[in-house]
């Protein structure tokens, strides 16, 4: 990576690890930020992606806002460095706490995402004596024609509020004195490919809001969601020239501050996640390679059936061999699959291998399942590397189960 040998990496901290390149988060960037930049968009990383406060810290040094989900991600997006006015609060259940926590930092916006929401919002600036910056999360029915476990705009889907409710729910929120409705705001989806559901979902919003200004309201800012996806081994990405002319085409011009939330794009391809081979054993048909990562440290294979490329690190003999080749891991359950490989083999106990693409979606949602480690994290920056999560272990886990003191619910 870079560089910087994986295998050196290794050495250093063991296997499984995941590596990120600070040289590719930062041109991933300033590749994205630029494409957008004539049409006056803002990009705020979706800190959900990877939450690493070093990785934050690449992001926000340029400049970049961010886009969060939950007060542990407001921590971490301020204590990165990014100032208030550049973050925007997503998600579906903010509590109150969270809710008034925003207000206190003085985040950019909440985007809010039913009636009830706007409720407890109004009730949190109430509390704190300040009016509260909104946008509201529309639901324009969408298909993002992506996996359905991360296609978001639908109409049975659980986020935004019905395109249709939105003109009698934007009068009533733009009335009331606790709330500074500044605009909208839609996510559609994840790993979006095709972007012609950006196309419509957009047009429609700039529908809407043609609609809203025509009925004598006012709509500064429009946020675009985030989504664009990496492509894979079956269709490429679209390039970001075309994404950029879809909002020129569909809501450029229009006098909005824009905003894009991505994740993925900017921190995806900037990662791998390094396994160590464990053991081979023959199967019925394809062998297994059993590796010492598993769905605990990389969940998207068996969450959404993702299927990441893999290469062999320092391989010390010439892949000739064309059979095929499961890799798997060490947990109790046939989904610890990250699936089947031509032309890594003949592998052997100790090879290492790279799982690509694995700088979103990987550290950020593992987990300790089966009493594992959450595996270290560790930032390339040239020709130096530095771990910037330690391995949190079984002592520190265990730490965490010294129990409280016995107690009695209590009467009234
Ligand atoms: N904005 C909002 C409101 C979101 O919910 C999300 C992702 C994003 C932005 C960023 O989306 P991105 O640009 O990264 O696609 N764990 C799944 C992805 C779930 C995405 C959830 N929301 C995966 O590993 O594929």
């Amino acid at each position: 990576m870079d560089g910087v040998a994986l295998a050196g990496i290794a050495a250093a901290v063991g296997t499984p690890f995941y590596a990120y390149s600070a040289g590719a988060l930062r041109a991933g960037y300033g590749a994205l930020a630029g494409a957008v930049a004539p049409q006056g968009v803002e990009v705020c990383f979706a800190v959900k992606a990877n939450g690493n406060i070093h990785v934050l810290t690449e992001f926000a040094r340029l400049g970049c806002g961010m886009d969060i989900v939950s007060g542990g991600e407001m921590t971490r997006a301020l204590a990165a460095g990014v100032p208030a006015e550049r973050i925007i609060f997503s998600g579906v259940g903010k509590t109150g706490a969270e809710l008034r926590a925003a207000l206190r930092a003085g985040l950019r916006q909440i985007n809010v995402e039913s009636p009830a929401e706007l409720e407890a919002v109004a009730e949190a600036a109430r509390d704190l004596g300040v009016r509260a910056p909104v946008a509201l999360r529309v639901n324009p029915d969408v298909d993002a024609l992506t996996h359905a476990k991360i296609t978001t705009a639908r109409k049975d889907s659980k986020f935004g509020i019905p395109i249709a409710d939105i003109p009698a729910l934007y009068t009533a929120a733009a009335a009331r004195p606790e709330l500074e409705l500044a605009g909208l705001a839609l996510h559609i989806g994840s790993q979006i490919l095709d972007l012609e559901p950006f196309r419509r979902a957009w047009s429609a919003m700039a529908d809407l809001i043609r609609a809203l200004r025509a009925a004598g309201q006012r709509v500064e800012r429009l946020d675009l969601g985030g989504g664009l996806g990496i492509g894979g081994e079956e269709q490429p990405a679209p390039c970001l020239a075309d994404y950029a002319r879809v909002i020129a085409d569909t809501v450029g011009g229009m006098d909005l501050a824009l905003t894009i939330e991505p994740g993925r794009w900017l921190c995806a391809r900037a990662g791998v996640m390094v396994a160590g081979v464990t053991y081979t054993k023959p199967g019925d048909g394809a062998g297994f390679a059993i590796v010492d990562a598993a769905m605990n440290d990389l969940m998207r294979p068996a969450l959404y059936d993702a299927r990441h490329g893999v290469e062999t690190v320092a391989a010390p003999r010439a892949p000739t061999d064309a059979g095929r080749c499961r890799l798997v891991g060490p947990i109790c359950e046939s989904s610890d699959d990250f699936g089947a490989y031509e032309g890594l083999g003949p592998l052997r106990a100790g090879d290492l291998l790279a799982f690509r693409d694995t700088g979103a979606y990987g550290a950020a949602m593992s987990s300790t399942y089966n009493s594992r480690d959450l595996i270290p994290e560790v930032l390339v920056d040239g020709d130096r590397f530095r771990v910037i999560r330690r391995r949190v272990g079984i002592d520190a886990a265990l730490r965490l189960e010294t129990p409280g003191p016995w107690q009695r619910e209590e009467q009234d």
